[in-house]
Protein backbone atom coordinates (compact mmCIF):
# COMPACT_ATOMS: atom_id res chain seq x y z
CA UNK A 1 0.00 0.00 0.00
CA UNK A 2 1.37 3.14 -0.92
CA UNK A 3 1.61 6.40 1.61
CA UNK A 4 0.74 9.94 1.04
CA UNK A 5 3.22 12.48 1.25
CA UNK A 6 2.96 16.00 1.89
CA UNK A 7 5.50 17.37 -0.90
CA UNK A 8 5.29 20.91 -1.12
CA UNK A 9 3.36 24.67 -0.37
CA UNK A 10 2.28 27.77 -2.34
CA UNK A 11 0.26 30.48 -1.14
CA UNK A 12 -0.82 34.06 -2.91
CA UNK A 13 -1.99 36.63 -0.77
CA UNK A 14 -4.03 39.84 -2.79
CA UNK A 15 -1.76 42.32 -2.22
CA UNK A 16 -4.92 45.28 -1.08
CA UNK A 17 -4.37 45.97 2.78
CA UNK A 18 -7.50 46.28 5.22
CA UNK A 19 -6.61 47.74 8.57
CA UNK A 20 -8.14 47.85 11.65
CA UNK A 21 -7.91 51.66 11.05
CA UNK A 22 -9.88 51.58 8.13
CA UNK A 23 -12.46 49.97 9.83
CA UNK A 24 -12.70 51.91 12.15
CA UNK A 25 -14.40 54.45 9.13
CA UNK A 26 -16.77 52.07 8.04
CA UNK A 27 -17.92 50.65 11.10
CA UNK A 28 -18.04 51.72 15.18
CA UNK A 29 -15.08 49.62 16.32
CA UNK A 30 -11.51 50.19 16.89
CA UNK A 31 -8.19 49.03 16.68
CA UNK A 32 -7.92 48.55 20.29
CA UNK A 33 -11.08 46.14 20.53
CA UNK A 34 -9.99 44.16 16.87
CA UNK A 35 -6.15 43.98 18.96
CA UNK A 36 -7.83 42.71 22.06
CA UNK A 37 -10.26 40.74 21.26
CA UNK A 38 -8.31 38.60 17.85
CA UNK A 39 -5.21 39.39 17.71
CA UNK A 40 -5.76 40.78 14.12
CA UNK A 41 -3.94 44.04 13.24
CA UNK A 42 -4.72 43.73 9.28
CA UNK A 43 -6.24 41.62 6.20
CA UNK A 44 -5.39 41.63 2.47
CA UNK A 45 -8.72 42.31 0.13
CA UNK A 46 -8.82 40.50 -3.40
CA UNK A 47 -9.50 43.00 -6.47
CA UNK A 48 -13.15 43.39 -7.40
CA UNK A 49 -12.39 41.54 -10.75
CA UNK A 50 -10.09 38.65 -8.72
CA UNK A 51 -11.73 35.79 -8.05
CA UNK A 52 -11.36 33.12 -5.24
CA UNK A 53 -10.35 30.57 -8.62
CA UNK A 54 -7.12 33.06 -9.44
CA UNK A 55 -5.91 33.14 -6.02
CA UNK A 56 -5.98 29.45 -5.63
CA UNK A 57 -4.40 28.80 -9.30
CA UNK A 58 -1.70 31.24 -8.01
CA UNK A 59 -1.06 29.95 -5.01
CA UNK A 60 -1.57 25.93 -6.91
CA UNK A 61 1.22 26.81 -9.29
CA UNK A 62 4.06 27.96 -6.86
CA UNK A 63 3.20 24.67 -5.05
CA UNK A 64 3.48 22.88 -8.81
CA UNK A 65 7.02 24.25 -9.06
CA UNK A 66 8.18 24.11 -5.93
CA UNK A 67 7.26 20.37 -6.07
CA UNK A 68 9.08 19.84 -9.70
CA UNK A 69 5.75 18.88 -11.64
CA UNK A 70 4.29 19.42 -14.32
CA UNK A 71 0.41 19.67 -14.90
CA UNK A 72 0.16 16.79 -16.81
CA UNK A 73 1.08 14.77 -13.83
CA UNK A 74 -1.80 16.09 -11.83
CA UNK A 75 -4.77 13.34 -11.39
CA UNK A 76 -6.67 14.86 -8.88
CA UNK A 77 -7.47 18.70 -7.61
CA UNK A 78 -9.31 19.62 -5.03
CA UNK A 79 -10.95 23.24 -3.39
CA UNK A 80 -11.54 23.92 -0.27
CA UNK A 81 -13.43 27.58 -0.68
CA UNK A 82 -17.12 28.58 1.13
CA UNK A 83 -16.45 31.38 -1.35
CA UNK A 84 -16.22 29.85 -5.05
CA UNK A 85 -16.22 31.58 -7.99
CA UNK A 86 -19.71 30.35 -9.03
CA UNK A 87 -23.14 29.76 -6.34
CA UNK A 88 -23.49 26.06 -7.88
CA UNK A 89 -21.36 25.37 -10.67
CA UNK A 90 -18.89 24.93 -12.34
CA UNK A 91 -17.09 23.95 -9.18
CA UNK A 92 -13.98 26.21 -8.32
CA UNK A 93 -11.65 23.69 -8.44
CA UNK A 94 -12.37 22.76 -12.41
CA UNK A 95 -11.60 26.63 -13.04
CA UNK A 96 -8.46 26.39 -11.22
CA UNK A 97 -7.52 22.96 -13.28
CA UNK A 98 -8.21 25.21 -16.55
CA UNK A 99 -5.78 27.83 -15.29
CA UNK A 100 -3.11 25.55 -14.85
CA UNK A 101 -3.63 23.17 -18.12
CA UNK A 102 -4.73 20.42 -16.25
CA UNK A 103 -6.67 17.77 -18.26
CA UNK A 104 -8.61 14.94 -17.24
CA UNK A 105 -7.94 14.96 -13.48
CA UNK A 106 -10.87 14.66 -11.14
CA UNK A 107 -12.17 18.29 -9.74
CA UNK A 108 -14.74 19.06 -7.17
CA UNK A 109 -15.16 21.77 -3.85
CA UNK A 110 -15.84 20.77 -0.84
CA UNK A 111 -17.11 22.92 1.66
CA UNK A 112 -16.27 22.34 5.37
CA UNK A 113 -15.53 26.51 5.96
CA UNK A 114 -12.29 27.01 8.21
CA UNK A 115 -11.79 22.96 8.48
CA UNK A 116 -11.71 23.12 4.22
CA UNK A 117 -8.17 22.33 4.52
CA UNK A 118 -7.82 19.53 6.82
CA UNK A 119 -11.00 17.77 5.07
CA UNK A 120 -9.29 17.87 1.70
CA UNK A 121 -5.54 16.94 2.87
CA UNK A 122 -8.03 13.95 3.85
CA UNK A 123 -9.40 12.92 0.87
CA UNK A 124 -6.05 13.34 -0.96
CA UNK A 125 -4.72 11.05 1.59
CA UNK A 126 -7.04 8.25 1.35
CA UNK A 127 -7.23 8.39 -2.54
CA UNK A 128 -3.65 8.25 -2.47
CA UNK A 129 -3.36 5.74 0.16
CA UNK A 130 -6.36 3.55 -1.43
CA UNK A 131 -3.92 3.60 -5.09
CA UNK A 132 -6.56 5.15 -6.69
CA UNK A 133 -5.05 8.36 -7.31
CA UNK A 134 -1.08 9.44 -7.39
CA UNK A 135 -0.53 12.99 -7.23
CA UNK A 136 -3.17 15.55 -5.46
CA UNK A 137 -3.38 18.84 -5.94
CA UNK A 138 -5.19 20.20 -2.45
CA UNK A 139 -6.26 23.97 -2.26
CA UNK A 140 -8.01 26.13 0.48
CA UNK A 141 -8.79 29.53 -1.60
CA UNK A 142 -11.40 32.39 -0.23
CA UNK A 143 -12.61 35.77 -1.38
CA UNK A 144 -14.54 36.22 1.93
CA UNK A 145 -14.84 39.26 1.19
CA UNK A 146 -17.08 38.73 -1.03
CA UNK A 147 -19.48 37.30 1.35
CA UNK A 148 -18.77 39.76 4.18
CA UNK A 149 -21.63 42.45 5.18
CA UNK A 150 -19.14 45.66 5.84
CA UNK A 151 -21.79 46.97 8.06
CA UNK A 152 -21.52 44.54 10.15
CA UNK A 153 -18.79 44.83 13.25
CA UNK A 154 -19.20 41.49 14.73
CA UNK A 155 -17.80 39.98 11.05
CA UNK A 156 -16.23 41.64 9.30
CA UNK A 157 -12.95 43.19 10.96
CA UNK A 158 -12.49 39.14 11.66
CA UNK A 159 -11.84 37.70 7.51
CA UNK A 160 -9.59 38.39 4.97
CA UNK A 161 -9.01 37.24 1.26
CA UNK A 162 -6.22 34.73 0.76
CA UNK A 163 -5.29 31.13 -1.20
CA UNK A 164 -2.59 28.39 -0.53
CA UNK A 165 -1.94 25.10 -1.90
CA UNK A 166 0.27 21.96 -2.15
CA UNK A 167 1.00 18.76 -3.50
CA UNK A 168 0.75 15.07 -2.13
CA UNK A 169 1.61 12.04 -4.00
CA UNK A 170 2.22 8.82 -3.19
CA UNK A 171 5.60 7.62 -1.66
CA UNK A 172 6.64 4.26 -0.56
CA UNK A 173 8.61 5.68 2.48
CA UNK A 174 7.26 5.14 5.71
CA UNK A 175 9.13 8.28 7.36
CA UNK A 176 7.47 10.49 4.66
CA UNK A 177 3.71 9.36 5.33
CA UNK A 178 1.52 11.42 6.43
CA UNK A 179 0.47 10.27 9.95
CA UNK A 180 -3.02 11.00 10.84
CA UNK A 181 -6.12 13.29 9.88
CA UNK A 182 -8.88 13.67 12.10
CA UNK A 183 -12.05 15.17 10.62
CA UNK A 184 -15.56 15.66 12.18
CA UNK A 185 -18.48 17.86 12.59
CA UNK A 186 -21.82 18.39 14.26
CA UNK A 187 -24.74 19.92 12.38
CA UNK A 188 -26.49 20.39 15.52
CA UNK A 189 -24.42 23.95 15.28
CA UNK A 190 -25.10 24.59 11.82
CA UNK A 191 -26.84 28.22 12.97
CA UNK A 192 -23.75 29.55 15.10
CA UNK A 193 -21.89 30.51 11.61
CA UNK A 194 -23.95 30.42 8.02
CA UNK A 195 -24.90 32.86 4.87
CA UNK A 196 -28.59 31.85 5.69
CA UNK A 197 -30.09 33.02 1.90
CA UNK A 198 -29.45 31.72 -2.02
CA UNK A 199 -29.37 27.70 -1.08
CA UNK A 200 -32.49 25.53 -1.07
CA UNK A 201 -32.79 26.72 2.47
CA UNK A 202 -33.51 30.03 1.83
CA UNK A 203 -36.96 31.54 2.73
CA UNK A 204 -36.57 35.04 1.88
CA UNK A 205 -37.58 36.91 -1.99
CA UNK A 206 -35.18 37.16 -4.30
CA UNK A 207 -34.48 41.09 -3.03
CA UNK A 208 -33.28 39.94 0.54
CA UNK A 209 -31.45 37.19 -1.00
CA UNK A 210 -29.29 40.10 -2.55
CA UNK A 211 -28.45 41.65 0.56
CA UNK A 212 -27.49 40.80 4.25
CA UNK A 213 -28.79 36.91 3.78
CA UNK A 214 -25.89 36.33 1.26
CA UNK A 215 -23.25 37.51 3.94
CA UNK A 216 -21.49 35.42 6.84
CA UNK A 217 -23.39 35.58 9.96
CA UNK A 218 -22.03 34.31 13.27
CA UNK A 219 -22.74 33.91 16.88
CA UNK A 220 -19.03 34.51 17.51
CA UNK A 221 -19.19 34.40 21.22
CA UNK A 222 -20.97 30.48 21.64
CA UNK A 223 -18.73 29.68 18.42
CA UNK A 224 -15.19 30.93 20.61
CA UNK A 225 -16.52 28.45 22.76
CA UNK A 226 -17.16 25.37 21.47
CA UNK A 227 -13.75 25.90 19.52
CA UNK A 228 -11.53 26.27 22.21
CA UNK A 229 -13.15 23.03 24.14
CA UNK A 230 -13.51 20.91 20.84
CA UNK A 231 -10.29 21.71 19.16
CA UNK A 232 -8.13 21.03 22.42
CA UNK A 233 -9.79 17.70 22.54
CA UNK A 234 -9.41 16.73 19.26
CA UNK A 235 -5.78 17.92 19.07
CA UNK A 236 -4.98 15.56 22.30
CA UNK A 237 -6.60 12.70 20.62
CA UNK A 238 -4.74 12.65 17.39
CA UNK A 239 -1.91 13.19 19.52
CA UNK A 240 -2.51 10.02 21.97
CA UNK A 241 -3.38 8.16 19.02
CA UNK A 242 -0.42 8.07 17.50
CA UNK A 243 1.80 8.29 20.63
CA UNK A 244 3.07 11.86 20.50
CA UNK A 245 3.79 14.00 22.95
CA UNK A 246 3.03 17.91 22.47
CA UNK A 247 6.67 18.83 22.72
CA UNK A 248 7.54 16.20 20.09
CA UNK A 249 5.80 18.63 17.22
CA UNK A 250 7.97 20.71 15.37
CA UNK A 251 5.29 23.27 14.21
CA UNK A 252 1.60 23.60 15.19
CA UNK A 253 -0.49 25.49 12.99
CA UNK A 254 -3.62 25.93 13.67
CA UNK A 255 -6.68 27.82 11.99
CA UNK A 256 -5.95 31.46 12.49
CA UNK A 257 -9.03 32.99 13.39
CA UNK A 258 -8.68 34.19 16.69
CA UNK A 259 -5.40 34.97 18.53
CA UNK A 260 -7.13 33.84 22.01
CA UNK A 261 -8.69 30.99 20.05
CA UNK A 262 -4.78 29.57 19.55
CA UNK A 263 -3.47 30.56 22.91
CA UNK A 264 -6.14 28.98 24.89
CA UNK A 265 -5.87 25.62 22.76
CA UNK A 266 -1.83 25.84 22.75
CA UNK A 267 -1.38 26.73 26.64
CA UNK A 268 -4.10 23.23 27.17
CA UNK A 269 -1.34 21.21 25.30
CA UNK A 270 1.40 23.05 26.72
CA UNK A 271 2.82 24.13 23.48
CA UNK A 272 5.81 26.32 23.74
CA UNK A 273 5.51 29.77 22.06
CA UNK A 274 8.31 28.97 19.37
CA UNK A 275 6.19 26.31 18.27
CA UNK A 276 3.07 27.71 17.14
CA UNK A 277 3.08 29.38 13.44
CA UNK A 278 0.94 32.56 14.25
CA UNK A 279 -0.57 34.69 11.24
CA UNK A 280 -3.96 35.99 12.41
CA UNK A 281 -2.87 39.50 13.04
CA UNK A 282 -1.55 40.29 9.11
CA UNK A 283 -4.18 38.05 7.45
CA UNK A 284 -7.11 37.76 9.91
CA UNK A 285 -8.71 34.76 9.30
CA UNK A 286 -9.07 33.62 5.83
CA UNK A 287 -11.01 30.29 6.24
CA UNK A 288 -9.83 27.49 3.77
CA UNK A 289 -6.93 29.15 3.25
CA UNK A 290 -5.54 30.12 6.35
CA UNK A 291 -3.65 26.88 7.38
CA UNK A 292 -1.66 26.69 4.03
CA UNK A 293 -0.81 30.50 3.83
CA UNK A 294 0.20 29.53 7.64
CA UNK A 295 2.18 26.49 6.25
CA UNK A 296 3.44 28.91 3.69
CA UNK A 297 4.72 31.58 5.48
CA UNK A 298 7.11 29.32 7.93
CA UNK A 299 8.55 27.72 4.38
CA UNK A 300 9.18 30.72 3.05
CA UNK A 301 11.00 32.25 6.24
CA UNK A 302 13.48 29.26 5.61
CA UNK A 303 12.06 27.76 9.17
CA UNK A 304 10.62 24.59 7.46
CA UNK A 305 12.71 21.88 7.31
CA UNK A 306 12.05 18.41 5.60
CA UNK A 307 11.26 15.35 7.89
CA UNK A 308 9.94 18.34 10.78
CA UNK A 309 5.95 17.34 12.22
CA UNK A 310 3.70 19.60 11.65
CA UNK A 311 0.44 19.40 13.82
CA UNK A 312 -2.61 21.25 11.74
CA UNK A 313 -5.58 21.82 13.84
CA UNK A 314 -9.17 23.74 12.68
CA UNK A 315 -12.36 24.75 13.56
CA UNK A 316 -14.99 26.54 11.45
CA UNK A 317 -18.96 26.65 9.80
CA UNK A 318 -20.91 23.42 10.10
CA UNK A 319 -19.85 22.70 12.34
CA UNK A 320 -16.71 21.45 11.29
CA UNK A 321 -13.33 20.40 12.69
CA UNK A 322 -10.06 18.45 12.33
CA UNK A 323 -6.35 17.94 13.10
CA UNK A 324 -3.78 16.45 11.28
CA UNK A 325 -0.18 14.87 11.93
CA UNK A 326 1.97 15.88 8.75
CA UNK A 327 5.90 15.59 8.40
CA UNK A 328 7.09 17.59 5.50
CA UNK A 329 8.59 15.66 2.51
CA UNK A 330 9.47 17.46 -0.37
CA UNK A 331 11.54 15.45 -3.39
CA UNK A 332 15.01 15.27 -2.81
N1 LIG B 1 -15.90 46.47 17.80
C1 LIG B 1 -16.34 46.86 19.00
N2 LIG B 1 -17.24 46.17 19.72
C2 LIG B 1 -17.72 45.03 19.20
C3 LIG B 1 -17.30 44.55 17.93
C4 LIG B 1 -16.36 45.33 17.23
N3 LIG B 1 -15.88 44.96 16.02
N4 LIG B 1 -17.93 43.38 17.69
C5 LIG B 1 -18.70 43.11 18.75
N5 LIG B 1 -18.60 44.11 19.67
C6 LIG B 1 -19.25 44.24 20.97
C7 LIG B 1 -20.52 43.42 21.06
O1 LIG B 1 -21.63 44.14 20.53
C8 LIG B 1 -20.64 43.22 22.56
O2 LIG B 1 -21.15 44.40 23.13
P1 LIG B 1 -22.19 44.30 24.38
O3 LIG B 1 -21.39 43.65 25.48
O4 LIG B 1 -22.54 45.73 24.62
O5 LIG B 1 -23.32 43.44 23.90
C9 LIG B 1 -19.19 43.09 23.01
O6 LIG B 1 -18.39 43.69 21.97
C10 LIG B 1 -18.73 41.66 23.24
O7 LIG B 1 -19.11 40.87 22.11
P2 LIG B 1 -18.77 39.34 21.99
O8 LIG B 1 -19.35 38.81 20.72
O9 LIG B 1 -19.16 38.66 23.28
O10 LIG B 1 -17.15 39.41 21.89
P3 LIG B 1 -16.11 38.25 21.93
O11 LIG B 1 -15.13 38.51 22.98
O12 LIG B 1 -16.78 36.91 21.89
O13 LIG B 1 -15.33 38.46 20.54
C11 LIG B 1 -15.27 37.42 18.36
C12 LIG B 1 -16.02 38.36 19.31
C13 LIG B 1 -13.93 38.06 18.05
C14 LIG B 1 -16.08 37.28 17.08
C15 LIG B 1 -15.06 36.04 19.03
O14 LIG B 1 -16.27 35.61 19.60
C16 LIG B 1 -14.56 34.96 18.09
O15 LIG B 1 -13.44 35.01 17.61
N6 LIG B 1 -15.36 33.89 17.89
C17 LIG B 1 -14.94 32.68 17.19
C18 LIG B 1 -14.80 32.89 15.71
C19 LIG B 1 -14.45 31.57 15.06
O16 LIG B 1 -13.54 30.88 15.46
N7 LIG B 1 -15.20 31.18 14.04
C20 LIG B 1 -14.96 29.89 13.42
C21 LIG B 1 -14.24 29.99 12.15
S1 LIG B 1 -14.94 31.13 11.00
C22 LIG B 1 -15.58 30.18 9.67
O17 LIG B 1 -15.71 29.00 9.73
C23 LIG B 1 -15.92 30.93 8.42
Amino acid sequence: MPYAAFRSIGAYVPPNVLTNEDLTKMVDTSDEWITKRTGIKERHIAAKDEKTSDMGTKAARKALDRAGMQPEDIDMVVCATISPDYFCMPATATIISANLGIKNATAFDISAACTGFIYVLSIAKAFVESGMKKNVLIIGAEKLSAITNYQDRGTCILFGDGAGAAVITATQKREEAILDVHTASDGSYADLLMTPNGGSGSVHDALDRETAGCYMQMKGNETFKVAVRTLTQDVRDILEANGIKSDEIDHFIPHQANYRIIKAVGDALKMRDDQVVLTVAKYGNTSGASIPMAINDLYESGNLKKGEMMLLDAFGGGLTWGSALVPFAPFE
